[in-house]
């Protein structure tokens, strides 16, 4: 069975467009992989945060992940900083890889862009933790958005470099690309995001009233200027997309025929998508509930993750000090 890795950063509570771009294919790849699902912390704080929120934003997040489906039992979930060994590893990667390579990467040149009073050293380095967390349980396939392609592609350079110097340790991944929507928020403008204050987030999944009030506000096609005015759910960056997405092919053809003649208005189409999604989320919204009722769970699933990851990274870890021919006194092999 290959393995999967994939990251996440610990923003708190998922939004739609985390969901349906990443969270619900996590779920499914559960099915013919042995999956390891990481809450990178340690590349969290290569940004501007605030301490004092950083639990929280974890531990919301595997309450979501847990509800969405993501399955400790079959899949290993854990936190980036509770295993040492990854910022261990992205050290030694660190002499493996030259400055001009990482000084191409484009999202550091975005985010130190964004952030100019704090361009530091974590935030340059960034991709060679990403690739010690990959490599460090030699996983084949990783699931990325296209935003993310370069870093994973780094990351097949890094193992390159590595085995090239040393000897053969890591294998060569590749990113695992999927067909997914690319869902823009409520504003139709720019992409799904919580910083951007755009976006659905799933724990309004539940308050049927919230909901529908978000909805409301969603961008249509602009072609539908009035209720008379027909449009096309292809030009309907966020209702159109997420009734794709979640919707039977019958009420698509409804959508279809409706927004086309202007049969229905976008209010029709939206209360369609609500009752959709209600029904879509409903056991998401009950396994919430449960762990939400139940912290006691999160802090095991993670102590449990920490557990598992340590242990395989740890082998890695042997067979890469070995390689780089560093002393190894007998009482800490
Ligand atoms: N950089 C990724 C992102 O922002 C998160 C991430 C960290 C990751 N380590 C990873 C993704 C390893 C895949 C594999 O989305």
């Amino acid at each position: 069975m290959k393995t999967v890795f994939s990251g996440i950063q610990p923003s708190g509570e998922l939004h739609l467009g985390n969901y349906l771009g990443a969270i619900r294919n996590w779920v499914s790849l559960q099915d013919q992989y042995r999956c390891i699902f990481c809450i990178v912390d340690y590349h969290a704080i290569t940004q501007t945060y605030e301490p004092k929120e950083m639990s929280r934003r974890v531990t919301d997040m595997v309450v979501d992940l847990l509800a969405l489906g993501i399955d400790p039992e079959r899949s290993l979930l854990f936190l980036q900083s509770t295993v040492p060994e990854h910022t261990e590893l992205a050290w030694v990667f660190n002499n493996v890889i030259g400055m001009g390579v990482l000084e191409r990467m484009t999202q550091y040149k975005d985010k130190s862009e964004h952030q100019p009073d704090n361009v530091n050293v974590g935030l340059f380095t960034y991709p060679v933790l990403q690739a010690a967390d990959i490599l460090l349980y030699k996983a084949e396939a990783v699931p990325v958005g296209q935003d993310q392609l370069q870093h994973i592609e780094l990351a097949r350079d890094v193992a390159r470099a590595f085995n090239h110097r040393f000897g053969k340790v890591f294998p060569e991944c590749e990113a695992l690309m999927t067909n997914l929507p690319k869902l823009l928020g409520l504003d139709g403008k720019q992409k799904m995001s919580k910083s951007l204050g755009n976006q659905i987030p799933l724990n309004v999944f539940g308050n049927d009233k919230a909901m529908r009030k978000l909805l409301a506000k969603a961008v249509t096609d602009s072609a539908r200027v009035t209720r008379e005015d027909p449009g096309n759910p292809d030009n309907c960056p966020t209702v159109g997309q997420m009734h794709k997405a979640i919707s039977s092919p019958e009420d698509n053809a409804w959508v279809r025929e409706g927004c086309t003649t202007a049969g229905i208005g976008c209010a029709d189409c939206k209360a369609k998508l609500g009752d959709n999604m209600n029904a879509h989320f409903a056991s998401y919204v009950e396994r919430r509930a449960e762990l939400v009722a139940n912290p006691g769970r999160v802090e095991e699933v993670l102590a449990m993750g920490a557990q598992k990851a340590r242990a395989l990274a740890q082998r890695t870890m042997s067979e890469v000090h070995k390689k780089l021919g560093l002393l190894r006194p007998k009482a800490s092999a």
